[in-house]
């Protein structure tokens, strides 16, 4: 990192964007927070007071196009994330969008091609990429420890129990927001294949009250690559034991795991058995990935040689997902190819 640290607007203070934000400015180097915003009223304000930045807002595009900042950290809900991410954009901004960076494929291909006009860096936030399990298993397949990629798998299981109202959650949430970390990380383990097909079953197992309005909270996807690996992915979105995500690849000449429920390494032998901690947030199980990725953030703004999750590798989770609605919506196989414009 050279030179003086970049000036950084967050947009969203809400549950990840609160997290980001302290994240941010008590562990990140390179980005220097100076402005945070939220519509809802004082919400920013309060962050900022907390951390002493300096200025807050509740105008998010007055924040994304603010000309005293550099860089900026979109983590508003996901649908808001296009436009916001397209006036940083053509400000001239550096900018960090948390997952999913858009809903669409005309969407994506939109913004990447911005950010590739104006030079800037446009980085997703598939922060899984960033833990040092999941990370060291991609160098170990990358580098062909494996052998050829043949089956693989990601799950990501939410804490529970489940206490969210249902009828706040956007429709296909479980696919557009909870398994595009999957598909993102299965790319991820089979670094160069691209998906061919997927088969998605997804109900209401948690909250079977809500299966008549649409509402999915459990899913199991099959989907094929174009060089021969078959991969599942699975979610559900109450995992009474804390929040679990893991990872496996296989191949050729072995297998690679990664991911563990527990908080630590500890595990205490005790009269009545063995136990572990597990994490009851993704904040705490995950939290060195979220500070590492925006610390890779500053590394790429400085040196866009630096690898980070960017609107291609958002469009190629994006598409198995689209795949998987339709999938579900018809009740079959469906080709990547036919969601994929
Ligand atoms: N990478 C991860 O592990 C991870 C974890 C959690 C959430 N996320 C993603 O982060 C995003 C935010 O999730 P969250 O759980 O923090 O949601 P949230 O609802 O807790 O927070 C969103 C915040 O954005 C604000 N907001 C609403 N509309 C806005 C708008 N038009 N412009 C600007 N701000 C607006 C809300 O007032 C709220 O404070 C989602 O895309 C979600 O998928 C990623």
């Amino acid at each position: 990192m050279t030179g003086s640290p970049y000036r950084t607007a967050l947009l969203g203070t809400g549950r990840i964007g609160s997290h980001h934000a302290r994240t941010i400015y008590r562990e990140v180097h390179g980005l220097d927070l100076v402005l945070l915003a939220d519509p809802v009223a004082g919400i920013a304000r309060t962050l900022a007071d907390e951390l002493g930045v300096e200025r807050a807002g509740t105008d998010p595009v007055a924040a994304a196009t603010d000309g005293d900042v550099d860089a900026v950290v979109i983590t508003t809900p996901a649908r808001t994330h296009v436009d916001l991410a397209a006036a940083a954009i053509e400000a001239g901004k550096h900018v960090f969008v948390e997952k999913p960076m858009a809903l669409t494929v005309a969407d994506n291909d939109r913004l990447t091609a911005a950010a590739e006009a104006a030079g800037v860096v446009l980085q997703v936030g598939f922060n899984r990429r960033y833990d040092p399990g999941f990370a060291a298993a991609h160098t170990a397949i990358a580098a062909g420890r494996i052998g050829q990629v043949q089956q693989l798998r990601s799950l990501t299981r939410d804490p529970g129990p489940f206490t969210a109202d249902p009828t706040k959650i956007p429709q296909w949430t479980i696919f557009y927001e909870t398994l595009i970390h999957d598909f993102d990380l299965l790319n991820f383990f089979n670094p160069g294949a691209r998906a061919t097909s997927v088969f998605a079953r997804a109900d209401a197992l948690v909250a079977p009250g809500h299966r008549d309005t649409g509402f999915l909270d459990t899913a199991s996807v099959s989907i094929c690559y174009d060089n021969g690996a078959m991969a599942v992915a699975e979610a559900n979105f109450s995992a009474l034991y804390g929040y679990d995500v893991r990872g496996e690849a296989f191949g050729s000449a072995g297998m690679v795991t990664a991911g563990d429920v527990r908080l630590t390494s500890m595990t205490a032998f005790l009269a009545n058995g063995v136990s572990a901690g597990t994490g009851r947030a993704d904040t705490e199980l995950m939290h060195s990935s979220y500070r590492d990725e925006f610390q890779a953030f500053a590394r790429a703004i400085a040196d866009p040689a630096e690898p980070v999750p960017t609107g291609e590798d958002n469009r190629r989770a994006l598409e198995i997902a689209l795949a998987c609605i339709r999938s579900v919506e018809e009740n079959r196989p469906v080709e990547v190819a036919e969601v994929n414009r």
